[in-house]
């Protein structure tokens, strides 16, 4: 059976189909970074104006690379947590498909699709594990002691990891969004500054509004000029922090709950120095692979697939759900 995800939580307009909850058929991916980047970020209007404009096509492209409407069984679709306006677009376009085309639709926190993208992977880890959550909006830990059985362990007290990425990057001259175009530049330099790694000596709680400040104050004292001369250094030296202080708690985390295995989820688990740091945090650990590390639709129907074991149907008066937590 195939399930439609539709996602549309922030400023990526994506669409997917997924097979028995594990294959991925299709996966379409319509980012916005071009509408945002002058910015510096994601203008929320602009972002429900622009899912509008793409949500047909996506969506038409996923089901053309799989075999049509066929085999879709049911869609899902991500009700929360994102940007009120561009959820209620991607929500308000499934309940209308949904119910036009007589198929059920789920609903899907997008914080669970982010763990649902390691269901995706060939071997994906066995539950219990502990999960790591690093994205532009959230930077949690939990452990999951079964799919659908979500714990808390510890989060962000100010800014998601990602979000840190993305405003050091603008303090360097570096596009948005920064994760990337930082990860480049730290490449090409050693990590000589020694920047704060916060709430690192104790408990599961994380912090990354000190390490950007840090930066910011650093990038001053410099002067202009020399912060520019010397941005691979920056960008690489926050970038260790930053991973380091990940790595820490993902493995503390590990230790405190007594497992052996550990997940990294979320767009920033794309990072290459984040992999090598918390390669040792556990015996075993995941992620997915990197087109299903940022916002996806395959994702979100993999989601589905367990929203639907749970009966989780999108009621017809449903509302997006901007604040929805997990666990
Ligand atoms: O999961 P995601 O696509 O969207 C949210 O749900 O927020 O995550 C986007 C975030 C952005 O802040 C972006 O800068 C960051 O992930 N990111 C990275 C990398 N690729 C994306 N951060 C560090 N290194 C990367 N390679
Ligand atoms: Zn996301």
């Amino acid at each position: 059976m195939q399930i439609l995800g539709i996602e549309t939580s922030c400023d990526e307009t994506a669409a997917g189909v997924v097979d028995d909850g594990v294959r991925v058929v299709s996966n379409v991916v319509a980012s916005q970074v071009e509408v945002h980047a002058s910015y510096g970020g994601v203008v929320p209007e602009l972002a429900s104006r622009e899912h509008e404009v793409n949500l047909v096509p996506v969506v038409r492209e996923a089901l053309a690379a799989g075999g049509g409407w066929a085999n879709v069984e049911a869609l899902a679709v991500t009700v929360g947590p994102g940007l009120q306006g561009s959820l209620l677009v991607g929500l308000t376009f499934a309940k209308a498909v949904a119910y036009a085309a007589g198929r059920p639709l789920y609903r899907v926190n997008h914080l669970e699709a982010h763990l649902a993208a390691l269901r995706l992977l060939e071997e994906p880890p066995e539950p219990p594990f502990v999960a790591l959550l690093a994205t532009g909006g959230h930077t949690a830990l939990y452990d999951v002691a079964a799919w659908g059985e979500y714990r808390l362990l510890g989060e962000t007290r100010d800014d998601a990891v990602g979000e840190a990425f993305d405003k050091v990057a603008r303090l360097l001259g570096l596009p948005y969004p920064g994760g990337p175009p930082l990860e480049r530049a730290a490449a090409e330099a050693d990590p000589t500054f020694d920047f704060p790694r916060p709430m690192a000596r104790k408990g599961l709680a994380l912090s990354f509004a000190g390490l950007k400040t840090a930066v910011a104050v650093k990038v001053k004292e410099l002067g202009a000029a020399e912060a520019a001369r010397r941005r691979a250094e920056l960008a690489a030296s926050f970038q260790e922090a930053a991973v380091e202080v990940l790595a820490i708690k993902a493995a503390r985390a590990c230790r405190r709950v007594g497992r052996e295995r550990l997940a990294v989820v979320g767009g920033v688990a794309a990072n290459r120095r984040l992999r090598e740091r918390v390669a040792a945090a556990a015996a075993e650990v995941y992620w997915p692979p990197l087109e299903l590390c940022g916002d996806n639709g395959a994702m979100t129907a993999a989601a589905g697939f367990l929203a639907a074991a749970r009966g989780e149907i999108v009621a017809p008066e449903a509302d997006p759900e901007p604040a929805l937590a997990l666990g």
